[in-house]
């Protein structure tokens, strides 16, 4: 770990049990310098679970591997057009940050401690900045109208949306969603479930999770004619077109909704590659999905589903986690794979591949939820 790296987590480590108050203090601070920014945040702020403060952090603690998430910082950049970020308040919420961890640190905080979250800071905005100013041609967000909504289980919907202007995106991406009648201020970022199309409609894969604001909102109460806002595009789970390898695709309930939209890129070119895409869920409901994807088995020779469930003894396909039917198959060694669904699914699906001895950099995935 380099000095900067030692530094941070050794600065953040005096206030990490206090990080309550540090939230209190940051968001005051920022709202005192700028109440403006306050309508940017919900309505209601749950400061133990901050999202802003909580991705500061972790970004400023990834510093070590900055170029790494130049990418990510960029499109984040670009994404954080839809609060219609300004320069300077980058200034603000920076510096709001280094004061509310010095006020809540004690004596032991030393001014090695402020230069090292001030250059940290300044790196991680100045990429997201440069993202944000890169995409000026395009709208800061996409207003979007439901043209379709079907509850395919009881806490699964999929629901297609028309943006009013077109939305360029790579098969993969992700977009962060905003539903302003049922609950606005609220983003959540949403896999696009197809390539792009000549209409430009977009498909989204949503599940309820328990006592979620806008996964319950998107799955139970959105209506078809409801207009919605959709961020600028993010994410680099895509296909390299000029691979060879064959593929595997592993999806976790909607973790589908990303792997469905690669394959119907590769339904447009493929004529090489053998592909396998496994898709695990709880129960048969929850396969929600799996009409249109045995159509597209039967249409693509080279295209083989197959399907499990972890809980569902009777169900006849096949039995457990996703991860540990995966290494039933195989060998895998030479396959590019993709891997999506929530956090421990892919936790334990990169765990399976690490023991198959896959390479990880044949390994793209994206976690829904913390790894
Ligand atoms: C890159 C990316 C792509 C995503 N794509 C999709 C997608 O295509 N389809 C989809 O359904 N979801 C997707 N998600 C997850 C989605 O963004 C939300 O996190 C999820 O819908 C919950 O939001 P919420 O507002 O309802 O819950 P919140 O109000 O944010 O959280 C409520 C509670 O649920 C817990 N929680 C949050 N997410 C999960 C989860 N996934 N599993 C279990 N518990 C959770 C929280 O810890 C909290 O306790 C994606 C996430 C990421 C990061
Ligand atoms: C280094 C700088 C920054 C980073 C790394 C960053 C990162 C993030 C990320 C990743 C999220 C989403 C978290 C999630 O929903 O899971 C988020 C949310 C948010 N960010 Fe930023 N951000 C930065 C600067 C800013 C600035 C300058 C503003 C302007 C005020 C801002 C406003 C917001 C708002 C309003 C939210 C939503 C908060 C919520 O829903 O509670 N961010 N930020």
């Amino acid at each position: 770990m380099g000095d900067l790296g030692r530094l941070l987590k050794e600065s953040w480590s005096l206030v990490e049990e206090h990080q309550d108050k540090v939230a209190g203090y940051f968001y005051a601070r920022i709202f005192l310098s700028y109440p403006d920014l306050r309508d940017l945040f919900p309505v209601h702020m749950d400061v133990q679970r901050s999202r802003l403060l909580n991705a500061i952090v972790t970004a400023v603690q990834s510093i070590d591997d900055a170029d790494k998430f130049t990418a990510y910082l960029r499109g984040l950049g670009r994404d954080h057009r839809k609060f219609h970020v300004e320069p300077e308040h980058y200034e603000v919420v920076g510096g709001a940050l280094i004061e509310a961890m010095r006020v809540h640190a004690g004596e032991q905080w030393c001014v090695e401690y402020d230069q090292a979250w001030a250059d940290a800071y300044a790196k991680i905005a100045s990429v997201m900045l440069q993202g944000a100013e890169s995409d000026n041609s395009n709208p800061p967000y996409w207003y979007a109208e439901v043209v379709a909504h079907e509850r395919r289980a009881t806490d699964i919907s999929v629901f297609t949306v028309q943006p009013m202007q077109p939305l360029d995106f790579r098969a993969g991406q992700y977009v962060s969603i905003e539903c302003p009648r049922i609950q606005p201020r609220l983003w959540r970022p949403y896999s696009i479930a197809n390539a792009p199309r000549r209409d430009n409609t977009l498909e989204f894969h949503v599940r309820a999770v328990g006592a979620g604001w806008v996964s319950s909102a998107l799955v139970r109460r959105l209506e078809v004619g409801d207009m919605i806002r959709l961020a600028a595009p993010m994410g680099t789970m895509n296909l390299d077109r000029r691979s060879t390898r064959d593929t595997v695709f592993v999806a976790g309930g909607t973790g589908l909704a990303p792997i469905k939209s690669l394959l119907e890129e590769l339904t447009r070119y493929n004529r090489t590659r053998w592909v396998h895409v496994f898709v695990g869920a709880r129960n048969r409901e929850d396969l929600y999905d799996l009409p249109e994807l045995n159509r597209l088995a039967a249409r693509y020779p080279w295209l083989s589903v197959v399907t499990a469930c972890s809980d569902d003894p009777t169900y006849p396909g096949e039995q457990g986690d996703i991860s540990d039917v995966v290494a039933r198959y195989g060998p895998w060694s030479e396959h590019d794979f993709f891997v999506s669904g929530s956090g421990p699914m892919v936790k334990a699906t990169l765990k399976t591949l690490t023991e198959l001895q896959v390479p990880s950099i044949r390994v793209k995935y994206d976690s829904f939820s913390d790894l």
